[in-house]
C-alpha cells in the first residue's frame, strides 16, 4: 500500500530535542484558505496587492479548492464579487449569486472539504457599507439583519458547511441562528467575526473585494483598536446569541485579544491573519528584507500560541506545504 511517510529533514540531536518539547504545534488542521470568486469562466487573475492570491471563476476556483484539500487544508472561506452592485446588495442572497454558484461547484467536486462563507453586504452594496442605509445615509442595523439572514440561508441552501457573519451589526447572530433553525439548518455552525477591529490592515482585501466604503468608514460598527474588554464582551454576546466559534480579526496586532478570548471564554477561537498582515511579509520578502518562509511560520505559530484554534490565512497553502515537508 502506498501511504505518505513522515520524513523529517536531517536534524541534529539538539533540534530533535527541541522538537519534542515544543509548546506550540502549528498544524495544517488549523488552517482555512480564503478564496475570491468572480463571474465568468476560465479566469485566474492575480490580485496585485496580494501576490499568489487570485480572482477565480467558479471552475478554476473549484480546482484551487481541490488543491488546498489535497494539501490537507480542511476548509476554505469564500468571498464573492457580484456582477452588479446595488444599494440593497441583492446578489448577496440570490440563488444564482456568485458565492451560491461557487459553493455548489466546490461541494460537488470536493464533498468533504468544509466550505465556509463570509456573510456580509460590503462586497454587494454600491455604497460599500456592510449594511443597508437609511435615507439619511446611516447604516440601518435592524433592517440589515434580515438581509444578512437571507444571505446566510441561501448559502446553506447551496450547500455551505458553515457561515461566518463579518458585518458587525448588533443582533445578527441571533437573527441568523433563528432563520437557519427554522429552515432546517440547525446543524450548520456559525463562526462569528465577534471581535473585528476597524483596522488599516484590511487595505489589500478592500482592493481585492472592491469593498471600500464610498463615503465614511466602518468605525460605526467595527471595534476601536484600543479596546480589549469590549472585545471579550462582544465575544460573550455572540456566544449567547448562538455563535459556535468566535473570531478575532486582525490577528497579529491583536494577539492579546486572542489570548483573552480563549482564556476567559474557553470557546473555539478563530483568528483572521488578514490581507495587510500577509502583504507586508510578501512585500518585505520581495525586497529581500525578510526571510518569507521563516516570517510566515513565526507569524502563524504566534497566532496559535496566543490561543487560536483556527487560523484563516492567505499563507494556508504555503504553510501546508511547509508543514507537510513538501
Ligand atoms: C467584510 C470583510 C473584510 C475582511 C473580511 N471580511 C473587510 C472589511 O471589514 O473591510 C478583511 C479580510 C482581510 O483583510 O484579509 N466583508
Amino acid at each position: 500500500m502506498n501511504f505518505p511517510v513522515y520524513r523529517p529533514r536531517r536534524m541534529r540531536a539538539t533540534e530533535n530535542l527541541r522538537r519534542m518539547v515544543r509548546e506550540t504545534r502549528l498544524s495544517v488542521d488549523q488552517l482555512v484558505l480564503p478564496l475570491f470568486v468572480i463571474h465568468g469562466k476560465g479566469i485566474k487573475k492575480e490580485i496585485p496587492s496580494m501576490p499568489g492570491n487570485y480572482h477565480f471563476s467558479p471552475d478554476t476556483l473549484t480546482e484551487e479548492a481541490q488543491e488546498a484539500y489535497s494539501l490537507g487544508i480542511p476548509a476554505v472561506i469564500l468571498f464573492g464579487l457580484p456582477a452588479q452592485k446595488d444599494k440593497n446588495g441583492s446578489e448577496a442572497y440570490s440563488e444564482d449569486g456568485i458565492v451560491q454558484q461557487a459553493i455548489r461547484q466546490i461541494k460537488s467536486a470536493s464533498p468533504d472539504l468544509i466550505v465556509i462563507t463570509d456573510v456580509c453586504l460590503c462586497e454587494y452594496t454600491s455604497h460599500g457599507h456592510c449594511g443597508l442605509l437609511t435615507e439619511s445615509g446611516r447604516v440601518d442595523n435592524d433592517a440589515t439583519l434580515e438581509v444578512l439572514a437571507r444571505s446566510a440561508l441561501s448559502h446553506c441552501q447551496a450547500g455551505a458547511d458553515m457561515v461566518a457573519p463579518s458585518d458587525m451589526m448588533d443582533g445578527r447572530i441571533h437573527t441568523i441562528r433563528s432563520v437557519l433553525d427554522k429552515n432546517g439548518y440547525s446543524h450548520i455552525p456559525i463562526m462569528s467575526y465577534a471581535a473585528k477591529y476597524a483596522s488599516s490592515f484590511y487595505g489589500p482585501f478592500r482592493d481585492a473585494a472592491d469593498s471600500t466604503p464610498q463615503f465614511g468608514d466602518r468605525r460605526g460598527y467595527q471595534m476601536d483598536p484600543p479596546n480589549a474588554r469590549e472585545a471579550v464582551r462582544e465575544c460573550r454576546m455572540d456566544i449567547q446569541e448562538g455563535a459556535d466559534i468566535i473570531m478575532v480579526k486582525p490577528a497579529l496586532p491583536y494577539l492579546d485579544i486572542i489570548w483573552q478570548a480563549k482564556t476567559s471564554l474557553g470557546y473555539p477561537v478563530a483568528a483572521y491573519n488578514v490581507s495587510g498582515e500577509f502583504s507586508m511579509i510578501k512585500a518585505a520578502a520581495e525586497k529581500g528584507w525578510i526571510d518569507e518562509k521563516r516570517a510566515m511560520m513565526e507569524a502563524l505559530t504566534s497566532i496559535s500560541r496566543a490561543g487560536a484554534d483556527i487560523i484563516i490565512t492567505y499563507f494556508a497553502k504555503d504553510a501546508a506545504r511547509h508543514l507537510n515537508r513538501l
